[in-house]
C-alpha cells in the first residue's frame, strides 16, 4: 500500500536551542511507519545536526542545480545527500516568487535531485489572481509540464507532488475541500494521460497551505490527497503531534 506523507517545512524558523527542543519532542512521537512517512525540512544550517541527533527522516528545503562549484551560499544535491538527507523540496512557491525561480531552473533542480538519488517533493500551485481568473488548472498544468513531466515513468514514480495554492500558504486561508479535490484529481488525470494508471497512482499528491490540526483530517481523507506539507503548524509540538495522528 502507498504510504501517506507528511512533511514539516520549518522554513527560515527556529534557533538552535528551540530546534533541539522541538526535535526531541517530535522524536518521541510514535509514527505508524507502515502507513505514514514523516519528513522534516529544517533550515540547511541545521540539517546535519538534525540527522545526527534524531532517527527521524530529514530533507533539504532547496538545492542548487549544479553539483559543485563557485556558487556562494548555495548547497548541492550531492552535499545534502552526503549529510544524510533523503528528500528535497523543489519549486516551493516562496522560491518561485521571492527568489524568482523559473520553471526551467526548477526542472534542472528536479534532474539534479534524481541524478543524486534524492527523493523530491515538487511544489506547484496558483496565485490568487490566477484563481480569480479561473485559469488555475492551466497554470498548474504548465508548471508540471515545464518542471517535471519530462521524467521517465520510472523516475516520476518516485516523486511526490505538493499542490500548494499560493494564496493559502501562511495566510490562514485554506482552499476548500472541493477546490483541493478538484485540483488533486486534475493532477492525477494529467499523470494518467502521460504515464498510464499504474505509474500515476504510485505518485503521492499532497496538499499544503494553512493545514492545521482542525482541518487536516478532512483534507487528508479527500480523494487523491496522499498527505500534506505543513508550514506554520509544524513549528508547534502539540499541533504537529495531532496532525501526525490524523491518519
Ligand atoms: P503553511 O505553509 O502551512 O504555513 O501555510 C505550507 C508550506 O509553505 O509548505
Amino acid at each position: 500500500m502507498k504510504k501517506k506523507f507528511i512533511g514539516a517545512n520549518w522554513k527560515m524558523n527556529l534557533l538552535q536551542a528551540e530546534l533541539e527542543v522541538l526535535l526531541l519532542e517530535l522524536s518521541a512521537i510514535s509514527v505508524k511507519k507502515e502507513v505514514l512517512e514523516f519528513v522534516i525540512f529544517p533550515s540547511q544550517i541545521y540539517l546535519s545536526d538534525c540527522i545526527k541527533q534524531s532517527n527521524l527522516t530529514f530533507g533539504a528545503q532547496d538545492i542548487h542545480s549544479e553539483n559543485n562549484g563557485a556558487f556562494t551560499g548555495a548547497v548541492s544535491a550531492e552535499q545534502v545527500k552526503s549529510a544524510g538527507a533523503k528528500f528535497v523540496l523543489i519549486g516551493h512557491s516562496e522560491r518561485r516568487t521571492i527568489f524568482q525561480e523559473s520553471n526551467e531552473l526548477i526542472k534542472a533542480k528536479v534532474d539534479a535531485a534524481l541524478n543524486t538519488s534524492i527523493e523530491l517533493v515538487f511544489c506547484c500551485g496558483e496565485s490568487l489572481d490566477i484563481r480569480d481568473k479561473g485559469t488555475e488548472k492551466e497554470w498548474v498544468s504548465n508548471q508540471l509540464k515545464e518542471g517535471i513531466l519530462h521524467l521517465s515513468a520510472e523516475k516520476i514514480g518516485t516523486c511526490i507532488i505538493a499542490y500548494e495554492p499560493v494564496w493559502a500558504i501562511g495566510t490562514g486561508k485554506v482552499a476548500n475541500t472541493q477546490q483541493i479535490e478538484e485540483m488533486h484529481t486534475f493532477i492525477r488525470e494529467t499523470l494518467i494521460k502521460k504515464y498510464g494508471p499504474d505509474i500515476a497512482l504510485a505518485v503521492r499528491i499532497i496538499y499544503g497551505g494553512s493545514c492545521t490540526p482542525d482541518n487536516a483530517k478532512e483534507i487528508f481523507t479527500l480523494n487523491n490527497v496522499d498527505g500534506g506539507l505543513i508550514g506554520g503548524a509544524s513549528l508547534n509540538f502539540e499541533s504537529m503531534s495531532t496532525l501526525l495522528n490524523s491518519f
